[in-house]
Formats: C-alpha cells, sequence, structure tokens
C-alpha cells in the first residue's frame, strides 16, 4: 500500500490583506463611463494572490468587471485555483457584491469560495459563493450530458 501523501499545506487566508490588496488594485479601475471603481483580490489555493479592476470600453458591453479581470489573469497565467477567497471592494459606503455574471464566473473556479465584499465604510459583507449564487450551474451538469 502507498503511503498517504501529506495534504497540501492551505495557505494563510487574511481577509483583511486581501482587501488591501483589492482597494489598491481598485485605483487602477478604468471608468470614464460609470465613474464606479472596483477592485478585487482572489487567494487560490496556489498560495498566489490576483488582482484586478474593472476596465470599460466606449463600447458599453465590452467593459469588463474587477472580479472577471483578477480571474482571468490568474487562469490565463496558469493557475486554475481553486478560490479559496474572492476578496471585493466598491465605491459607496456599501459592500459591493459581485454582479450575477461574475458569480458564475467565480464559481467556475472556485464552487466552494468565500466571498468577501466591502465599500468605503461599515464592516464587509462576508459571504459564500454557494449562498450567493444557489443551484450553480457549473462543470458537473455538462459531464452528466451523455448520461441517462
Ligand atoms: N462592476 C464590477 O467591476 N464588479 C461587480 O461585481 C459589479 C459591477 C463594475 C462594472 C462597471 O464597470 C461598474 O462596476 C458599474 O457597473
Amino acid at each position: 500500500m502507498k503511503p498517504d501523501r501529506p495534504p497540501a499545506p492551505e495557505p494563510e487566508i487574511d481577509e483583511a490583506d486581501l482587501l488591501r490588496r483589492a482597494r489598491d488594485a481598485r485605483r487602477n479601475a478604468y471608468v470614464p463611463y460609470s465613474g464606479f471603481h472596483v477592485g478585487c483580490a482572489v487567494l487560490s489555493a496556489s498560495g498566489e494572490i490576483w488582482t484586478g479592476a474593472n476596465v470599460e470600453n466606449a463600447a458599453y458591453p465590452l467593459s469588463g468587471c474587477a472580479e472577471k479581470t483578477a480571474i482571468n489573469a490568474m487562469v490565463a497565467q496558469g493557475d486554475r485555483g481553486p478560490i479559496l477567497v474572492v476578496a471585493v471592494v466598491g465605491d459607496g459606503k456599501d459592500p459591493c457584491t459581485p454582479c450575477g455574471g461574475c458569480r458564475q464566473v467565480i464559481s467556475e473556479f472556485g464552487p466552494t469560495a468565500v466571498v468577501v465584499a466591502s465599500g468605503d465604510g461599515g464592516r464587509p459583507l462576508r459571504t459564500t459563493v454557494d449562498q450567493l449564487l444557489p443551484h450553480a450551474f457549473g462543470p458537473v451538469r455538462l459531464a452528466q450530458r451523455d448520461e441517462q
């Protein structure tokens, strides 16, 4: 019998640091149309932290949210997660919770991710992608397409 492989070490999770990084990334937001700045920091199981900001376009539908920008950067550079934590910081006093599309994107690479959302005032909102997007559509559904 093969000896059990030791479990991969869990990266340290410092949510305050992730929120700081998201707030820093927000400074790079390109938002000439909405004026609404969003920054995001994603902690992958690899231990890497990936950041993004929203990037708008004069052709409005081509604009991209901060969460998707961060996650696309992660994947494009060879890290597929799973995502452990997503920290989002938007303008305004209330927590900036991810939009519906971003919930789906987070779920693809972090089905059990914790989401920490913040604004510039008050306490951050701490939840999970499963709470934000219950009964999510995901890769498992597609894998079942030929089963009957
Ligand atoms: N936005 C994000 O970056 N993330 C969200 O989850 C909500 C919305 C951006 C999109 C757009 O650039 C601006 O905020 C206003 O909707």
